[in-house]
């Protein structure tokens, strides 16, 4: 029978032969009997993944590796019991400089700084402001995200946090982070614009009157771009310098290989317009092989060394 012909048969009529039952196509029926034996056959498969996740287990713990954090030490990772009280803070106030796909990309970049804080045995006080629509929207399709331990401000972050506080991070700024401190509360912009608007971030610190800083990049790390990082680099940039105090260390764990510049290629290569172009791979593979390469500082930027 073709079912592309619009022939239709009732469930029942095909199970069991009774004409009364509401008439539907022979696709429909297709797919209720998949189902029916999927739904039987569930049960049986849950149970051979569960002894396949055991065996595999069991069989890493054998070679001796690294099993990961368990679910267990996952909870007690709360932001509660962390000893670190440093604030960061992701403003996602930008929904108008980003289309669909900008604003998806975003919400990929929140989630992996929820998962790398969450994953952190000290994780970062971990805020999100989301007074927008669209981010937001995004935010509410991801099931789980409302059991998310973070702090959630459906508010301008103005409103929530003294303007003495604020540390706005921007790469515009001519002010450089030093260190990190615990009455601050550190603003990463929410944005995903491959730096289609630049300065964005430093003229609203500006415009509101509130400090802003760079990361201290160039002190550390030479750059084959500029010092423009995805909003999921930044959060884990100050993860990691708050587990070590080191900048270098959270530098070359945080930014992939590929980005950074050897001695010898550096004289003919032009700086690449920013990191942010590329961030979308960088979320599903950072490189965190760690290269030794100490240069001096080449940012011809004035600089003032700030403590922020
Ligand atoms: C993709 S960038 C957005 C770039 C945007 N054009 C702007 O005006 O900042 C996302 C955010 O990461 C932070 N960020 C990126 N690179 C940084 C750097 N080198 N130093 C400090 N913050 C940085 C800033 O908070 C920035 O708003």
């Amino acid at each position: 029978m073709d079912c592309t012909s619009g022939e239709q048969v009732s469930e029942g009529q095909a199970e069991e032969g009774n004409s009364a039952e509401t008439p539907i196509s022979k696709n429909q029926l297709k797919r209720l009997r998949k189902q029916k034996k999927w739904l039987e056959s569930k049960g049986e498969k849950r149970k051979k993944e569960k002894e396949k996740r055991k065996r595999k287990i069991a069989e890493a713990r054998a070679r001796g590796e690294s099993l990961g954090p368990t679910r267990k030490s996952l909870k007690e990772n709360s932001m509660k019991n962390s000893a670190c009280k440093i604030r960061v803070v992701i403003d996602c106030s930008f929904d108008k400089y980003m289309n669909d796909k900008d604003t998806m990309k975003l919400v990929k970049q929140i989630q992996h700084c929820y998962s790398v804080n969450r994953r952190s045995a000290n994780p970062l006080q971990f805020y999100l402001c989301c007074s927008d629509g669209k981010t937001k929207e995004r935010l509410d399709r991801i099931g789980d995200y409302k059991n998310w331990d973070v702090n959630f401000r459906d508010d301008p972050l103005w409103d929530v946090f003294e303007r003495e506080e604020i540390v706005y991070l921007t790469s515009d700024s001519p002010n450089v982070l030093t260190e990190l401190q615990p009455d601050k509360a550190y603003i990463v912009g929410g944005l995903v614009d491959h730096n289609h608007e630049k300065g964005l971030c430093h003229r609203l610190a500006e415009e509101k009157s509130v400090s802003h800083a760079q990361l201290p990049i160039g002190d550390y790390v030479k750059l084959n771009s500029r010092k423009v990082l995805t909003v999921n680099h930044v959060f884990e940039i100050l993860l990691r310098y708050t587990e070590t105090g080191n900048w270098e260390n959270a530098f070359y764990q945080v930014i992939p290989q590929r980005k950074t510049v050897k001695l010898e290629v550096e004289k003919n290569t032009e700086p690449s317009d920013c990191i942010e172009s590329e961030e979308s791979e960088d979320i599903i593979k950072c490189d965190k092989n760690v290269q030794d390469i100490r240069e001096e500082n080449e940012d011809s930027k004035p600089k003032s060394e700030t403590t922020l």
